[in-house]
């Protein structure tokens, strides 16, 4: 069995019958969980703790027996929807989950997921609003610290506004029998004020609050260009996650990886803009056509860019292609490669000791293949070159660089994949560093810093 194996649903239990197989402590949690929603409990105890001893006075549930002989389980366990062997006695447990198993009846042995069909998350619960935490049983305290964690994020009065938005769904149906139109009152209402009032119980000015983002609503499609960073998604930023998680369409290009992607709501449309091994990407202009197109046509479409929209990502340009087809833009920062990758490689950008500037620049060649830089502002000490998309022309920026006064064994380095899983940092002189990269094969999306601060590099971690 693999810790993957699990996957999370939610078990509906007032119409079942559960057997609960233990009576001290670990029996009485699993007994507190499942005695809620309504089923009918059953408990096989030699003895019975405090709690449990309670609940049975109160006729929580019936003490169907003492032991587990394979008699009593082979005649209880085909009417069973779940069991819990929840003694403190692996070997019993074990037992109980063989009989279960053997009778096709879903069994939880507690803190033992080899013999288990399922396990039970860490449960954050504001019913109906309910989270469940897992980790595949191979780390429980961890998914408990993080149910901690989150508890704290969640507002007490959250089931009181779910229960509010279930409420009023017949209602809002028949006002917008259209699911987008619909989808975006709610989210509205959600983001707004009437949200705060339902968590507070006043469900008047809920009410009246919903009505407003129900009638307010129109199909107005708006554009957003979403800085994601460069590729660990711990660096988006909140309000970037907000967005991935809001829009109806995503256009992204090569920069943004899987783990960045998988965050984007999942019922959004994907649109793949950039490099594939057979094409080039879209042509500039085509993407922003396409952008207009999704929102003219009422759509929230999410541009998601490498980055930070604005160094050398072309937002400037769709956003002027929106502005100018009249669609509203929102743009949102992100942590720039230069940013990213010098924090993750240990090298600062400025220095007090060698570097009171930092000039970031494109190494794209002009489309004659040269290098339109201005050599002499650049070849100079005391500052820092951050050179985006310098990869190809190494060689040649390295070269121009010592021809116009900075000495051959000037610090650089390559950063390639920064802050991802795989990141590579490959640190040497302007005299070595084309060859380095050759030789290890080092490919795009790469990073070039040039200046003392290499030196300053530390084993960051
Ligand atoms: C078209 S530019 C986009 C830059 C982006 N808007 C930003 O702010 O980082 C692409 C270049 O950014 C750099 N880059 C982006 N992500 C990177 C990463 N994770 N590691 C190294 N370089 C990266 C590379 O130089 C790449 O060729």
């Amino acid at each position: 069995m693999n810790d993957d194996a699990f996957l999370p649903v939610a078990l509906r239990l007032d119409d079942a019958e559960i057997l609960i197989v233990g009576g001290g402590g670990i029996a009485a949690n699993k007994t507190r969980l499942v005695m809620s929603r309504g089923a009918t409990i059953h408990v096989i105890a030699r003895a019975l703790g405090p709690e449990m001893r309670r609940w049975h006075e109160e006729g929580r549930f019936r003490l169907a027996g003492e032991s587990v002989g394979a008699a009593l389980l082979d005649a209880l366990l085909p009417r069973m929807r779940a069991v819990f062997a929840a003694t403190d006695d692996e070997a019993v447990n074990r037992l109980v989950a063989d009989r279960a198993r053997a009778h096709n009846v879903l069994v939880c042995a507690v803190d033992d997921p080899e013999p288990s069909s399922f396990i039970t998350p860490a449960i954050i619960d504001r019913r109906p609003v309910q989270i469940a935490i897992m980790t595949g049983g191979a780390a429980p305290v961890l998914a408990r610290r993080l149910r901690l964690q989150i508890e704290a994020l969640l507002p007490e009065g959250l089931g009181r506004l779910a229960r509010f938005m279930r409420g009023r769904r017949p209602w809002i149906r028949e006002r917008l029998p259209e699911v987008t139109a619909r989808r975006r009152a709610w989210e509205m209402f959600v983001d707004g004020p009437g949200a705060e009032a339902a968590l507070a119980g006043r469900d008047d000015a809920a009410q009246a609050a919903l009505e407003r983002a129900v009638s307010g609503h129109s199909r107005v499609g708006e554009a957003w260009l979403v800085g994601a960073g460069p590729g660990d998604p711990d660096m988006l930023t909140l309000a970037a996650l907000r967005l991935m998680q809001n829009c109806d369409s995503v256009l992204y290009d090569q920069l943004i990886p899987e783990a960045i992607l998988e965050r984007v709501r999942r019922d959004a449309v994907r649109v793949f803009v950039g490099k594939q091994k057979s094409r080039h990407s879209l042509p500039q202009a085509e993407i922003n056509a396409e952008l207009i197109r999704r929102a003219q046509a009422g759509e929230r479409v999410l541009r998601l860019k490498g980055g930070d929209p604005f160094i050398f990502g072309r937002g400037g340009e769709e956003m002027e292609a929106l502005l100018a087809a009249g669609v509203r833009v929102r743009v949102i920062p992100g942590i720039t490669a230069a940013s990213g990758c010098g924090a993750l490689a240990g090298i600062p950008l400025t220095h007090r000791d060698c570097a009171q500037i930092c000039v970031f620049l494109t190494g794209h060649a002009r489309a004659d293949g040269t290098l339109a830089l201005d050599w002499p502002t650049l070849a100079r000490r005391g500052q820092t070159l951050v050179i985006y998309m310098g990869l190809t022309p190494l060689a040649e920026l390295c070269a121009r660089l010592t021809e116009h006064g900075l000495p051959p064994d000037w610090p650089a380095a390559v950063i390639e994949r920064g802050t991802r899983p795989d990141q590579r940092v490959h640190a040497g002189t302007l005299a070595t560093l084309a060859a380095l990269a050759r030789e290890r094969a080092v490919s795009s999306p790469a990073l070039i810093i040039i200046g003392e601060v290499v030196r300053h590099r530390g084993a960051v971690g």
